[in-house]
């Protein structure tokens, strides 16, 4: 990971006068966060969600007692976008190895998305406003669908929402331990395949996990 770090700092993978922000924390954390990509702040410090949006992220990682090296926290875009503008489909696509690559390692228990452009980075058909709050399971993955940190901040109303939605995270973690272990059982029992990553795909898109 170091490595691949390393060459992705040197040589973007586009042209860009933006600081290389990389995800920071614990590679052997159970819960990734994905933002959308690194702002002011961000670019300056060359660090992950340490501006106004990160205060909140820490706040609401604080109320369920965790820390910031506890967990990993990263973005689809490793690079400022110009005037903060959102990121454009090309620069999410050639963003997107490191990504999988950062998941990869990790592999999380559970990865929340933050906002609308993680979302559509996973599941292109839904919409944040209708799909905040919900978990949901790609194959093996299971995700948590948050509005973006930022959004509560420019959208009071939605602040209470994130905040009581971001408690959930514990519940979420204790579901799947249940799940995987029902899971295995069930398996080691009947010996019965898995669902196809497509049916499970049908799935997710169908309905709330939890
Ligand atoms: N917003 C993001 O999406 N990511 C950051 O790192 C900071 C703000």
């Amino acid at each position: 990971m170091e490595a691949y770090l390393q060459e992705w700092s040197q040589k973007p993978p586009y042209k860009t006068e933006a600081n290389f922000v990389p995800g920071e924390g614990s590679l052997a954390a159970r819960v990734v966060f994905i933002g959308e990509a690194p702002g002011r702040q961000e670019d300056l410090q060359k660090r992950p969600f340490v501006g106004a949006a990160g205060k909140l992220l820490d706040e609401m990682l604080a109320a369920i007692n965790l820390k910031r090296e506890d967990v990993y926290i990263t973005n689809v875009v490793k690079y400022r976008p110009p005037h903060n503008r959102d990121p454009l489909p090309e620069e999410i696509y050639a963003n997107a190895p490191l990504l999988q690559k950062e998941l990869a390692v990790i592999r999380p228990e559970l990865i929340v998305i933050l906002g609308r452009h993680a979302l559509n980075n996973f599941f292109p058909s839904l919409k944040i406003s209708q799909s905040h709050g919900q978990a949901k399971r790609l194959g093996e993955q299971v995700f948590y669908i948050l509005y973006h940190p930022a959004a509560a901040l420019y959208q009071g109303s939605l602040r209470e929402v994130l905040a009581s939605e971001f408690r959930r995270i514990p519940k979420i973690l204790e579901k799947i331990n249940e799940l995987s272990k029902n899971e295995k059982n069930h398996n080691e029992k009947n010996g019965q395949p898995r669902l196809s990553a497509a049916e499970e795909h049908e799935v997710a898109q169908q309905g709330e996990l939890f």
